[in-house]
C-alpha cells in the first residue's frame, strides 16, 4: 500500500464506490471498529448480514463469521481481511468427527455454537450464539434429548441455567481459557468495589464468581447501564474500546491472564489490520465462497435461530 495513503479515507471512498458494508466484531482493534457500519456480537453481526442492502459485505472478524455472512446472504460478495482469521474453538470440531459423535445419538437435537464451520452447521438442527443459547434450550420441549457443541464451558454454563442434560462436545476457545483465578482474586481485592464480569466462554469456575455474565453486546450494555465505575474484564480485550468509549469516566481492567500469556488478545482476530481491509476492498478479495449444497442445509439451523431470537 502507498504509504502516502490515508487509509480510513480510502476505506471510506472504496466502501461508498462499491456499495460495501463493514460488519466489525467487538474483538477487532479499535481503529478497525471505529470505521465499521456496524459492530456487534455475533448475534447483531448475523442479523446485519441478512438484512443488509450492500452488494459487498466486508466482514472484519474471524472466517466463521464470514461464513455465516454467506450463508444468509448468499448472492452477496463476502470479503475477510484475511483468510487466515480462524478460531480455536470451531478448530476443535472437526465435521467428520463431529458427524460419526452425532451418530451415537439418533435420538438427538443437534445444537451448534456459531463459532463453527459451514460444514458444522450443515449438521446442526438449530445454530446459537453466546446472547441466545439459554433461550434457544428453552424453547425446545422439556423432554427434548440434546447434542451441545463445539464449546464446553458455554455448553456448562447452559446446562446449569437450564438445567437440562445436554451431551457435550469437548471444545473450547482459547482466549477464553487463559484467565488466572489467583491473579483475578488478588485484582479484586485491590479493586474490592469493581464488578467482575465474563464471557459464557469462560472456564465454570471463572463463572462461579461473576457479578454478570453474558455476549459481548450484554457485557457492554451491563456496564452501561450499570452504576459501578470499574470493571474487571474476562474476555477478549477489543471490547473494552467500545466500553471505554460509551463510559469514559468509568475503569475497564482485562482479566489477568495465567503466567503464560502476555494478553488477552485473540490472535484470530487481530490479524485483520487496517491495510489488510483496505486491500480487500480495493482488490475485493479474499472471498468467501461456499458449495451451494452447504449453504442450503446450513441456512435452515441459522434461520431457525434468527427465528427463536426475534
Ligand atoms: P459474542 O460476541 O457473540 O459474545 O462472541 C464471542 C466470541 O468469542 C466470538 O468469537
Ligand atoms: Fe475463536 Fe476464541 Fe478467537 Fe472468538 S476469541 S474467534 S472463540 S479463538
Amino acid at each position: 500500500v502507498d504509504p502516502s495513503l490515508d487509509l480510513i479515507d480510502e476505506i471510506k471512498r472504496l466502501k461508498a464506490e462499491k456499495n460495501a458494508v463493514i460488519l466489525a466484531h467487538y474483538y477487532q482493534e479499535g481503529e478497525i471498529q471505529d470505521i465499521a457500519d456496524y459492530i456487534g456480537d455475533s448475534l447483531g453481526l448475523s442479523q446485519q448480514a441478512a438484512k443488509t442492502e450492500a452488494d459487498v459485505i466486508v466482514f472484519a472478524g474471524v472466517h466463521f463469521m464470514a461464513e455465516t455472512a454467506k450463508i444468509l446472504s448468499p448472492q452477496k460478495k463476502v470479503l475477510l481481511p484475511d483468510l487466515k482469521a480462524g478460531c480455536s474453538l470451531s478448530d476443535s470440531c472437526p465435521p467428520h468427527l463431529f458427524a460419526k459423535f452425532k451418530e451415537l445419538y439418533p435420538d438427538h437435537l443437534v445444537i451448534t455454537y456459531v463459532n463453527c464451520t459451514a460444514e458444522l452447521k450443515a449438521l446442526s438442527d438449530i445454530v446459537c450464539t453466546s446472547s441466545n443459547a439459554v433461550q434457544i434450550v428453552e424453547s425446545l420441549p422439556a423432554d427434548q434429548k440434546i447434542i451441545f457443541g463445539p464449546d464446553r464451558n458455554l455448553g456448562a454454563y447452559v446446562k446449569k441455567k437450564t438445567g437440562r442434560d445436554l451431551v457435550m462436545w469437548n471444545g473450547a476457545c482459547m482466549v477464553h481459557e487463559i484467565f488466572s483465578q489467583d491473579r483475578i482474586n488478588q485484582l479484586k481485592a485491590e479493586f474490592p468495589h469493581a464488578k467482575f464480569i465474563a464471557h459464557p466462554e469462560c472456564e465454570d469456575h471463572i463463572l462461579a464468581t461473576a457479578d454478570y455474565i453474558g455476549s459481548t453486546s450484554g457485557m457492554l450494555k451491563y456496564t452501561i447501564e450499570d452504576a459501578a465505575t470499574t470493571y474487571i474484564v474476562a474476555t477478549e480485550s477489543g471490547i473494552l474500546h467500545q466500553m471505554q468509549k460509551a463510559s469514559p469516566s468509568k475503569t475497564f481492567i482485562p482479566a489477568p491472564p495465567n503466567n503464560m500469556c502476555a494478553c488477552n488478545d485473540c490472535p484470530h482476530m487481530k490479524l485483520n489490520t487496517l491495510e489488510k481491509l483496505y486491500n480487500c476492498l480495493y482488490y475485493e478479495q479474499p472471498e468467501i465462497n461456499l458449495p451451494e449444497d452447504v449453504i442450503r442445509r446450513a441456512q435452515k439451523p441459522i434461520e431457525r435461530m434468527l427465528e427463536i431470537s426475534e
